[in-house]
């Protein structure tokens, strides 16, 4: 299939109305989006994606009453976080409604939803009128696209139409809450943090990293976040001696013997731009690659949230 790329919010609007597959900028990472209420086109995502059939989508709403279509029951904690955080980069799981496809939730009672700031995001929700389900755009198993060339590197010929726009600014993906019982469980890191969402619903609860998270968010299972190269996190850059095709990405400054590195100035600019470092990594065929750690706290816990991820894999 030849994939469009365009600036035009109409042209991408009407290829989701006829059950096409649209990659789009949010303010965390690209999502590659299709109507939720189209099963056809949620299949086409899982297809071009190459998902494991057992991951859910988030859903993304432009409107606060478009929640409505997706749950029945929003409880008082759930409601709290939407008046605080949408839209935002935040995703509340909820009790699903019937009339959403199984295949959406992965099979799951829950369906997962969020609204997201970014305009080009909100227009084109706004002009499709239905909720749009849309994981980020990127091949499973790669890190997530923060570019529109990274989406076009993934997905040409597999999806309908990229709407292009600028990088994204956060660079990590949204922040996931699951809030289909009384107390709200953190279930993935993000840029909104654990102590805001506590200022918020104190009884918040982190998921503890044991076989239950996987359990509850099935996304967590499968391998993430990884490019080619092995990564090693490390705490201290003035320890590590470059070996062969390796490359850093550090606050500190490193040696200028690695075959590519990358400086950044604090936590925010890392995390905005470890994916694209990540791909660049692969273009070069970069073959080990060092981060340093960073304090785990903030987007700091994101950031090696995804950074051990890669290590892990
Ligand atoms: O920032 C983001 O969230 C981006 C942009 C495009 O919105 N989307 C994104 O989607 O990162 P994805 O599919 O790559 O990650 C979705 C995560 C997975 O870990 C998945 O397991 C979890 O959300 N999730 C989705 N629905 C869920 C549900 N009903 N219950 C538990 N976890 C769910
Ligand atoms: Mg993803």
């Amino acid at each position: 299939m030849e994939t469009l790329i365009t600036n035009d919010i109409d042209v991408a609007a009407k290829i989701i109305l006829r059950g096409g597959l649209v990659a789009f900028p949010t303010e965390t990472v690209y999502g590659l989006g299709a109507n939720v209420f189209d099963e056809k086109a949620l299949e086409s995502i899982f297809t071009a994606k190459m998902r494991p059939p057992d991951n859910p989508l988030i859903v993304h709403i432009a409107e606060i009453t478009q929640i409505d279509e997706l749950s029945s029951s929003v409880n008082s904690n759930a409601r709290r976080f939407i008046d605080k955080f949408f839209p935002g980069p935040l995703t509340l799981v909820l009790k699903k409604k019937a009339s959403v496809p199984a295949i959406a939730s992965a099979g799951l009672d829950t369906i997962g939803v969020r609204m997201p700031s970014n305009k080009i995001a909100a227009d084109l929700l706004r002009k499709c009128g239905t909720p749009i389900a849309a994981p980020s755009a990127n091949l499973s198993g790669k890190p997530s696209p923060t570019t529109w060339s990274a989406v076009f590197e993934d997905l040409d010929g597999r999806i309908d139409c990229i709407l292009k726009g600028e990088p994204t600014v956060i660079g990590v993906e949204s922040t996931v809450v699951d809030c289909s019982e009384n107390i709200p469980v953190l279930l993935r890191k993000g840029s909104i943090t654990f102590s805001e969402l506590q200022r918020v619903v104190p009884e918040t609860q982190m998921m503890s990293s044991d076989t239950n998270a996987a359990a509850k968010s099935p996304g967590l299972r499968h391998r993430h976040y990884s490019p080619n190269a092995r990564v090693q996190i490390v705490e201290k850059v003035n320890d590590i001696a470059p070996i062969n095709n390796s490359a850093i990405i550090a606050i500190s400054e490193a040696s200028d013997d690695f075959a590519f590195k990358k400086r950044v100035a604090n936590v925010e600019e890392y995390a905005h731009d470890l994916y694209e470092f990540f791909r660049e990594c692969d273009r070069r065929n970069i073959e080990t690659i060092f981060c340093q750690a960073v304090a785990a706290d903030g987007l700091g816990a994101a950031l090696m949230d995804r950074l051990r991820r890669a290590e892990a894999r």
